[in-house]
């Protein structure tokens, strides 16, 4: 069974991601640390994150475990990350390492942007998570301040509007529902009641 869950920053998908995972047995891919470990390798390099033949290099280079998460999930490289993601020959170049994921025997959790539009169209769960960007941004702030991290609201609001909008407007694989993804909005859910939702969602498709 390959789940393909998907949406904005901050929207609660890496969390649903890895309890679906861990709930079904299943290995769990997070997309966005291939696009953030791009971005970090080209930083480490003094590039410019426009380079896109660094970008490129850099990307075909990564493996697939050994992430630096603490550093990759710092806030300034989720933004780095959103840049060299808009790329199209970037987004190609990660496109064999997810696949290859996705078709390990008895299947994946993986997510994402594009993750049921691109990577795995044929996914047997496509589920779009969206929530308000006051919810999102309140939840990036209470991560961020658990991580010692420091931030104002006000800020990390405006971020995530400006990556929502990277994201969505980019021409490579923008973000959005694939036509069979179940849309979950969490800006009203805790965590149990989000992994209720989509463990819902999950049991309805397998019942089908
Ligand atoms: O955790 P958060 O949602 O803030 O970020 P992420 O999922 O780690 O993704 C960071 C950035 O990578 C996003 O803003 C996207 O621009 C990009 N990304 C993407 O384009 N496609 C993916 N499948 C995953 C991430």
């Amino acid at each position: 069974m390959i789940i393909a869950i998907d949406g904005p920053a901050a929207s609660g998908k890496g969390t649903l991601a890895r309890r679906l995972a861990a709930g079904y047995g299943l290995p769990h891919l997070d997309t966005g640390l291939l696009y953030r470990a791009t971005a970090a390798a080209l930083l480490d390099q003094d590039r410019d994150l426009r380079d896109v033949d660094a970008a490129v290099a850099a990307a075909r280079g990564l493996a697939l475990t050994d992430f630096d998460e603490e550093r990759l999930r710092r806030r300034e490289m989720g933004e780095a990350a959103s840049i060299v993601a808009a790329m199209g020959p970037v987004r190609e170049a990660l496109i064999a390492a997810q696949r290859n994921f996705a078709a390990r025997p008895g299947g994946a959790v993986l997510d994402g942007r594009d993750i049921g539009t691109v990577i795995c169209p044929a996914a047997d769960v496509k589920i779009f998570v969206v929530a308000s960007p006051e919810a999102r941004a309140q939840r990036r702030a209470l991560e961020l301040a658990a991580r010692g991290e420091k931030f104002d609201y006000a800020t990390i609001l405006n971020e995530i509007l400006r990556r929502d909008a990277r994201d969505s407007e980019r021409s490579a694989a923008p973000l959005r529902p694939a036509p069979d993804a179940v849309l979950l909005d969490t800006t009203r859910l805790n965590i149990e009641a989000a992994f209720e939702a989509a463990r819902r969602i999950v049991e309805e498709k397998i019942r089908r």
